[in-house]
């Protein structure tokens, strides 16, 4: 590339991240509708915590070189799903397949992939439900949609990806077997965990109610 080329090729890519950047706030903004509207009718705010990152150029770089692509802002936008990303964070299991409702139903978002890790735990004990979709921007003139992933799981369930994140960079990948085999005990205890709260909040919602 000579240097106009890559003058042009930086260009692109910084009017990239800033579409991934206002599709990250775009979708920020509906997620506060969304809970501002659930507390009015429930009383309740099924969401704790709501984090967003774009990725950094080092894991852009790594994750098309393992799929063996050149590094160019066109194989970025075809290849990396992930650019922009948002982890929500909920009280309970049960308030994510709400949330992943509420945000499918909406007209202008497609949902190009979902994976439930929540059914479907990954061998590691990984539970979370992921969607990679996409939102309208409108810019002076023009929409254009654009992707983000979105992760969805419990706040038990995140602590233990916080973790187990640290530790498979600390084994560098890998991971004895039978740590391996605690690491998703942990995982499965806290999945337990969740489930029993469920359980104690709809029996304390049905003394209430029988109270009444
Ligand atoms: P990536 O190439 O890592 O994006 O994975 P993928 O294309 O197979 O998609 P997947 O939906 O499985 O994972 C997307 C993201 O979810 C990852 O980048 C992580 O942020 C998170 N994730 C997936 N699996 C695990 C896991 O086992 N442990 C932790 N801590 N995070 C995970
Ligand atoms: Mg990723």
């Amino acid at each position: 590339m000579d240097l106009p080329q890559v003058k042009d090729e930086l260009v692109q890519f910084n009017k990239m991240i800033f579409l991934y950047n206002s599709a990250m706030k775009e979708f920020k903004l509906r997620l506060e509708i969304l809970r501002d509207e659930y507390k009015f009718v429930h009383q309740y705010d099924p969401v704790f915590d709501v984090k967003s990152r774009i990725k950094s150029i080092d894991s852009i770089t790594a994750k098309l070189t393992k799929q063996g692509k050149a590094i160019t802002v066109e194989n970025i936008e075809n290849y990396v799903d992930d650019i922009a990303g948002i982890r929500v964070c909920c009280h309970y299991s049960t308030d994510i397949y709400r949330l992943v409702d509420m945000i499918s139903e909406q007209k202008d978002i497609e949902v190009l992939n979902s994976k439930d890790y929540m059914n479907d735990p990954k061998p590691n004990g990984y539970r979370s439900y992921h969607m990679i979709l996409t939102i309208p921007v409108h810019l002076s003139g023009r929409v254009v949609s654009v992707k983000v992933e979105v992760q969805i799981r419990t706040t038990a369930l995140n602590s233990w990806a916080i973790l187990e994140d640290i530790l498979e960079n600390t084994y560098d990948d890998y991971l004895p077997e039978e740590l391996l085999k605690e690491v998703k005990e942990c995982a499965d205890m806290l999945h337990a965990v969740d489930k029993r709260m469920i359980r104690i909040q709809d029996e304390i919602s049905q003394y209430k109610k029988e109270r009444q």
